[in-house]
């Protein structure tokens, strides 16, 4: 029996910070061992909402050296830029043929680019989730990890691949599920005592995986706390108890039975708790910034990885382009 097929497709915008990794990369880790699995940066897609952007290898470079510090491994995992995979926009094509205006304009993500950005409204955009099925079924994978805002342009994909197989009469596309990781999500909140950490919440409330110690530091000793327990074993208040949370997910259970232990008691002091969990949090950290560091130093390892990456999808996407070629009726 050969594995399940895995396929993912990562923005290529801002940097990672604690939410994206105990959230979504630590699982993507884990996946590599059960399944074959594709990851890729996707620099097309860029192109939809920042048509001339000057720093688009730049960018891409930069998220794959986090991806891979955080332990996507190339030799494993297919690890790829969509840019290095010109099937991916043949399959597209086909796609787009029998792709409707109506079911396009439907689609929530694309509603709203439209409100946010009424003067650029282009057929990059209409077609994004066309793009997102040649994406994934390219490699004719099976399941796809991504989050709850994902959900509808999977279930595009499902209708594209279904519409292919009945117009041409063939099972050629599997049908995609979002891979859901159910209780292995692991909510990381912000600093600010409300909401979760990522970009709504803003830079001060977000452990970066590139933040310098002293940027650490500082973030976490201006965290959100409250006056302190009044009263034993007292209910912690949010901006409390996410912070224990944080503590949970970088400090031994000692450390964080110790703080339970003080809260309880009326004897915490929020300075100390939040000086213990940034010294946690920076050595937590400390690996993921010299793995960042080596090998954003190292282009030449980097292009062997990017064409090893290639490489590897390439040869999975000819299959199914000379497949679906053959189908449609084109000469190979
Ligand atoms: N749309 C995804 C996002 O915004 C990125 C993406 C593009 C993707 N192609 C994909 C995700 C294929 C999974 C599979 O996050």
């Amino acid at each position: 029996m050969s594995k399940d097929i895995v396929c993912s497709g990562i923005r290529p915008t801002g940097n990672l910070h604690l939410g994206n990794y105990f959230g979504a990369l630590k699982n993507f880790v884990r996946l590599q061992d059960e399944y074959d699995c594709y990851f890729f940066i996707a620099d097309y897609h860029s192109l939809t909402t920042h048509p001339t952007p000057g720093s688009i290898y730049d960018d891409a470079r930069r998220i794959l050296v986090q991806y891979l510090a955080c332990g996507l491994d190339p030799e494993r995992s297919t690890i790829y830029l969509q840019s290095d995979l010109p099937e991916t926009v043949e399959l597209y094509l086909f796609f787009n043929m029998n792709a409707y205006l109506g079911e396009l304009e439907r689609v929530t993500s694309f509603k709203d680019k439209v409100r946010q950005n009424p003067n650029n409204v282009n057929a990059g955009l209409l077609t994004y989730p066309t793009l997102m099925a040649a994406d994934i079924l390219i490699h004719k994978a099976t399941k796809v990890p991504v989050g709850k805002d994902q959900e509808q342009h999977l279930e595009m994909t499902r209708t594209f691949a279904q519409r292919f197989n009945s117009m041409y009469h063939a099972e050629c596309f599997p049908l995609p599920q979002a891979f859901n990781f159910g209780n292995d999500l692991v909510k990381i909140p912000a600093l600010n005592g409300a909401g979760k950490m990522g970009k709504s919440e803003g830079e001060a409330s977000t452990i970066f995986l590139t933040d310098e110690p002293s940027v650490i530091r500082k973030k976490i000793m201006k965290a959100k706390t409250d006056l302190g327990p009044t009263e034993p074993n007292q209910r912690k208040p949010e901006e409390i108890e996410n912070l224990f949370t944080l503590l949970k997910v970088v400090s031994t259970p000692d450390t964080v039975e110790h703080f339970d232990t003080l809260y309880n008691n009326c004897q915490i002091r929020s300075g100390d708790l939040k000086k213990q969990l940034a010294e946690d949090m920076v050595n937590f950290t400390e690996p993921f910034r010299q793995r960042i560091a080596e090998l954003s130093a190292d282009e030449a390892r980097l292009r062997r990885i990017m064409d090893l990456g290639r490489e590897k999808a390439h040869e999975s996407a000819r299959r199914t382009i000379d497949e679906v070629r053959h189908i449609i009726g084109y000469r190979n």
